[in-house]
């Protein structure tokens, strides 16, 4: 019987996301500067033999019931087939997700699936080509929508994908992104740009609101409120577009922040555990699992690393700080 990873409001954490690497392929410059970041050093990172471990310690004394694998980007990670496959062994089997830029999922999505992958979530800002290079600062569209397409056709389903829009950069692109997700058959989700960039440059005039987001698309399209009420933890919540069945999401972390009713807990590709994406400290599990510590040992750290959580993320206090470590480096 599971001792769950609970907080001091009550919250369960049944959703675990594991940063593999901090490393990306794209330098999306809400995210990255140009040259990258100090990367971390490779004895740093856990093994996969240590990931699969901390994965079965959540899973079968922790309640966790849903794995999502984040980077960086994850498909950099040379053993992750092997990680997935080993996580999908595991009894009870958890929920097994992705979430990537796409790039390499033309040639991943299928041996991914048969590894184990149930779902995968694709970031694609623009459609526009020479957008997207100003944007990634790599030319790679085409290789994302070769993505997409691998997914769904593997049968990595729902195919979600995520949008952050910018001020002045993509946010006309609102109603054409829709019109293309749905054509395809793939949810769509726009995300609130949150303070998390390395190079400290958000600020919340520049940001896209999701009140903005739901004008632009309310011009193109009727749309219905799905879920008043019934959000539950998820964090986007939805309209069905025309009156459905094909939806639309807003992840409005800034402006309706969902920490109430947060359900996850977050293992970096370094070994900490973070208890908020916001978190000020980390508890590290690399030390005693690598000094041999049992599993009810590592199990018991966790828990106490849940006990400290904050309310919410803040982004709107007095006095707010940006967390230490960059998105690319905690998972998003
Ligand atoms: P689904 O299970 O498919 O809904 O996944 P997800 O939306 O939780 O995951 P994904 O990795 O696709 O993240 C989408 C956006 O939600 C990203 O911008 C994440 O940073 C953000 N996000 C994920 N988890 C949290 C969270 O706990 N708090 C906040 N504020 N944002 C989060
Ligand atoms: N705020 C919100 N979302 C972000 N993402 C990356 N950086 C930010 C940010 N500062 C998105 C990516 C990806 C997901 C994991 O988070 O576009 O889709
Ligand atoms: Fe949970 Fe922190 Fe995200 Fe809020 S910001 S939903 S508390 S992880």
């Amino acid at each position: 019987q599971a001792r769950t990873l609970v907080d001091t409001y009550g919250r369960v954490a049944t959703d675990l996301r594991v940063s593999l690497t901090d490393r990306c392929n794209l330098r999306c410059t809400y995210c990255m500067p140009a040259e990258g970041l100090d990367w971390l050093p490779k004895p740093e990172l856990l093994t996969a033999d240590e990931i699969v471990r901390l994965i079965r310690i959540a899973v079968t004394r922790l309640g966790v019931r849903e794995v999502r694998f984040t980077g960086g980007e994850p498909l950099l990670r040379r053993d992750l087939l092997d990680v997935i496959g080993r996580v999908a062994a595991l009894q009870p089997r958890p929920q097994i997700s992705l979430t990537t830029n796409g790039i390499g999922l033309p040639r991943l999505a299928r041996p991914l699936r048969e590894a184990g992958l149930d779902r995968v979530n694709v970031s694609l800002d623009t459609l526009v080509p020479e957008r997207f290079r100003k944007l990634a600062l790599r030319d790679r569209l085409a290789d994302v929508v070769a993505g997409l397409a691998a997914a769904d056709a593997a049968g990595l389903r729902p195919v979600k994908v995520n949008a952050v829009l910018m001020r002045g950069v993509n946010d006309d692109e609102a109603p054409e992104l829709l019109r293309w997700c749905l054509e395809r058959g793939y949810q769509l989700r726009f995300i609130e740009q949150m303070p998390l960039d390395a190079q400290h440059r958000w600020s919340r005039d520049a940001m896209v609101t999701a009140a903005e987001i739901l004008d632009s698309l309310s011009a193109a399209f009727d749309l219905t409120p799905e879920d008043e009420g019934i959000r539950g933890s998820a964090p986007a919540e939805t309209w069905l577009v025309d009156g459905g069945p094909a939806r639309v999401g807003v992840i409005a972390s800034v402006t309706r922040p969902f920490c109430g009713s947060c359900d996850r807990t977050r293992l970096t590709a370094d070994g900490q555990i973070r208890n908020c994406l916001f978190a000020r400290e980390e508890s590290d599990l690399r030390t005693p699992l690598r000094g041999g510590a049992t599993d009810e040992e590592l199990a018991e750290r966790w828990r106490a690393a849940m006990w400290t959580k904050k309310a919410g993320a803040g982004i709107d206090d007095l006095g707010f700080l940006q967390p230490s470590r960059p998105m690319s480096a905690i998972g998003g």
